[in-house]
Order: C-alpha cells, then structure tokens, then sequence
C-alpha cells in the first residue's frame, strides 16, 4: 500500500557536531548585545523577525548562527532555516521554551515541505535541525505529518487523485490506526440512499465512481466527533462549465477532505478518548452524457429535494447527504471542512478560512487557538434573514441562489439544513492553498485551521 504519511526529513538525533543555533529577541539587541558575538554587532544584526546571522569562527567555519525572532510573536520567524542555511546540522540553544521550541522543528519541517513528486531533479538536501530538548516530539510529528498530508493531497494532480486515489488515502491512514472502513461506491450509493452524491459524481469515468468513505475508531461509548470532507476530485463545474482561469486550480477542491482526514490522523494518533467518524464525499464533477443539468431536481437522503440551478454549486449537494448520515447518531461535535464557495475567499482573503458554527463555544475556542497557534479562521453569521434565498420555486431547496449576493453564507445556510439544531457543528469554508510562498508555507497545497482546530479539539475532549 502507497504510504501517504511522509516521514520526516529534517528533525533529527544524530549526534556528532551540530552547529549551535540562537534566538536572539530585537530586544536582546538592544538591551543586551554585550551578549552576542562581535560580529553580530559589527555586522548590523538588529534581531528582526526571520533575519539570519552566520558568526565564523577564526578558521572560517560558522561558529554560532544567531536567529532573530523580533517581538518573539512571530512562530514562523524561523521557518524558513531548513532551506536557506547550509546543509548540515543545527542545535537550538538550551533555555528556550518548550512551546518555542515546538514551534522553531514544526516550522522546520514545514519550511523544507517541496512537492517534488513529479520532478526529475531531487530537491537540494535541506539543513537539519536536532530535535530541541523538552519538546513534546509525539505532537511536532503528527502536526508535521498532519500538514504534509494536506498538501500532498492537495498538491497531486487530479490525474493521480481521483475518487478511487482519495480513497486509497484514507485506507493507507486508517491501516496504520486501527480504524475501520466501508466504503459505498458508485450505483451503490443509489441502494444506500446517497442519490446526491452519486447524482454529483455520475458523470465521472467508471473507473473514478463517486463514493462515500466512511471511517470509524476508537470505543463506541466516547463521546462522539463526527468529521465530514468535500472530496471533490476535480471540479469542472459540470455543464455550468469554469472558465479556464477558475478551473486551473480545481485539483484542490478535495482539500477539505484532506483536512478532514488530516484531523483524524491527528485524533487517533493522539489517542483521543473520542468515538471518531469520518465520512468523506468523494467525487468528480465531470462532463459527460450522464451529467446532472442544470434545473434537475434530487431528492436528498434526508428527504429535503434540492433543485439544482447551477451544476457548479456541487459541494454543497454532496455534503448534504453525507452531513445527514453524520448527523444522524447525534455526535457531541460535528465539523465539516470544504472548498466551498469562491464567495469565502473574497470576502476573507486565501490565509482566513470563514467558520460558521450553531455553537458559540466552538467559535470562541476556535478563533482563540487560531490566533494563539497562528493558525486563524474568522467566523462568519449564518444569517436567518438570507435563508429565503434558498428557496426553489419546484423544490425544497435551490443549490444556487441567483445574485450570489453573500455566496458563502448561503452556501452555509444550505448545509445547515441537513444538520438538526441540536447538535453542536461547525461548516470551514477553507481555500487549502497558499497563492504565494512565504517562510514555512510553500505556495501550494496548505492546511489552514488545522492546527488550531486541533488545539480546540484537544482542549474538550482529552
Ligand atoms: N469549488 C468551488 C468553490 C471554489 C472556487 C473554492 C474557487 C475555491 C476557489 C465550488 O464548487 C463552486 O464552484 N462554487 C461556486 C458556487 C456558485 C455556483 C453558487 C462559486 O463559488 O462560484
Ligand atoms: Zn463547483
Ligand atoms: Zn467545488
């Protein structure tokens, strides 16, 4: 079986020399630069956020690299070491904290991240960093593996990440946990009552039949934490065809199951005292002669029929039919992650996934750990005076309200009618990509609200 948890390249034990490694604060600098080398003075070094300082030694070997951190707030300050150091091996220095220092071999290991899969060239070995003392080594590797997975996902061309490949993925996580799996696939769905997942995903070539994949660890008397993924494979829009420009980057449109299933790795290799279910929705919206139309009306597994108005509002159709399995043995938190709507990322920019949640607590503690791990999302109203919008004049529901006026809430509103008021459950409308590269974040594939959903997580249910 393919392995889709990469190993770790750039923390390591090994002993022999490894080149002392210092955070230095702006302040040290001002305050106390009778503490640093000399030519750290002479060579204007001021401790700002990500600056680099390399003090030889008489031979001319690096004696001692000095990191600046600035204020100290920054946990990407030093992300970007593992590539633009020389290759070799690094040591922090002793007396950092503990939660820094965390956060200095995460940041390594995420800086190093390349998607070379397809390239013929190796990538140029990356420097390495010792693991610190006293950091929880467990946690940095499963956050490390966490994220990879994300962008690995994301990164893989639709080609090589179809339905069945998605699926492959999620088989490789759950054999290395213990977790079991069944898996609905294609006219099946139709007996199993999913017709709008397969409606979605019909078109798709045989060999890339939609499916649902449904996980399940952990003892059945925890409490319960339902995740949910859009797991669109490629999404071309359907006969409401993208234009050339917003297809290019539709490989990513499983990014939210690549979340979903990066939080689950996370909850079982953890060991989290939870009942964990994972249903994944994974699908392509093609073109073909068994394409849904636009106006095509389905009735949903939970009974509500849903007229589809545009073919392109495909992420929501799947999702209802997977959010009202998930929703139907009451979990104590539900959290669905989806390449939603195009809506989300104008109004909060690439690096702010928008939370819409029924539960207050879900947002406070999620934004809170967000802005503490630097891993922010931005709750958005799901707004009772827009629901109106979703009215169809033939069904219950209207997938694509004419306007597009506050698309991702919407988008929200529609998800929310699969999901009974009683249970606590939060919608990441996530954009799974950085546009641009910047220390620790190559562009690309990105996991974004992970960490701090993880961190939220972790705090109920450990
Ligand atoms: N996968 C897209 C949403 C998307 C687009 C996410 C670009 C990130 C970047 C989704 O399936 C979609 O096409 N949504 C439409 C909905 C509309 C037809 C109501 C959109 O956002 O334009
Ligand atoms: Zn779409
Ligand atoms: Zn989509």
């Amino acid at each position: 079986m393919t392995e889709y948890l990469r190993p770790l390249t750039c923390l390591t034990d090994s002993v022999g020399a490894a080149v002392p490694l210092r955070l230095v604060s702006a302040e040290t600098v001002r305050s106390a630069a009778e503490t640093l080398p000399v030519f750290a003075r002479s060579s204007g070094f001021k401790g700002a956020a990500g600056s680099v300082c390399l003090c030889p030694a008489a031979d001319g070997s690096v004696q001692e690299v000095l990191v600046g951190i600035g204020d100290g707030t920054d946990r990407w300050a030093t992300a970007a070491l593992s590539t633009s150091l020389p290759e070799g091996v690094y040591a922090l220095s002793d007396g950092v904290a503990p939660d820094l220092a965390a956060a200095v071999a995460l940041g390594w290991e995420l800086g190093a991240y390349t998607f070379d899969r397809y390239k013929s060239k190796p990538t140029a070995p990356r420097a390495r960093l010792l693991w610190p003392q006293g950091v929880d080594r467990a946690e940095v590797l499963r956050q490390a593996e966490a994220v990879m997975l994300v962008r690995d996902l994301v990164n893989t061309p639709a080609e090589d990440m179809g339905p069945a490949a998605l699926e492959q993925a999620v088989r490789s996580v759950a054999a290395r946990h213990g977790a079991s799996l069944s898996v609905t696939v294609g006219d099946d769905l139709l007996t199993a009552n999913y017709p709008v997942i397969h409606a979605v995903g019909r078109a798709a070539a045989p060999d890339r039949a939609p499916r649902l994949i449904d996980l399940h660890w952990g003892p059945e008397d925890a409490p319960k934490l339902t995740l949910v993924g859009k797991g669109v494979c490629f999404d071309t829009g359907g006969l409401d065809l993208k234009g050339a420009g917003p297809m290019r980057l539709m490989k990513k449109d499983m990014g939210g199951a690549a979340h979903a299933l990066a939080l689950a790795h996370l909850v079982m290799a953890a060991g989290l005292p939870v009942r964990l279910r994972m249903l994944i929705a994974a699908v392509e919206n093609s073109v073909s002669g068994s394409s849904m139309r636009p106006g095509d009306v389905f009735r949903s597994r939970k009974g509500l029929t849903v007229e589809v108005s545009n073919t392109d509002a495909e992420g929501r159709l799947i999702l209802c039919d997977a959010l009202a399995e998930a929703d139907s043995d009451a979990p104590a938190l539900l959290l669905d992650f989806a390449t939603l709507t195009g809506a989300a990322r104008v109004a909060l920019g690439p690096d702010l996934p928008a939370l819409f949640t029924n539960d207050d607590s879900v947002a406070a503690d999620w934004m809170a750990e967000g802005l503490a791990q630097q891993d922010p999302v931005w709750r958005m109203p799901l707004w009772a005076g827009y629901r109106s919008m979703l009215d169809s004049p033939v069904a219950d529901l209207d997938n694509s309200p004419e306007g597009g006026m506050a698309g991702s809430i919407t988008a929200a509103l529609f998800l929310q009618e699969f999901v009974s008021p009683s249970t606590p459950w939060a919608h990441l409308d996530v954009y799974a990509w950085n546009p641009k590269g910047r220390a620790g974040r190559p562009a690309g594939g990105e996991a974004l609200g992970l960490r701090s959903v993880w961190a939220m997580i972790r705090q109920r249910f450990a």
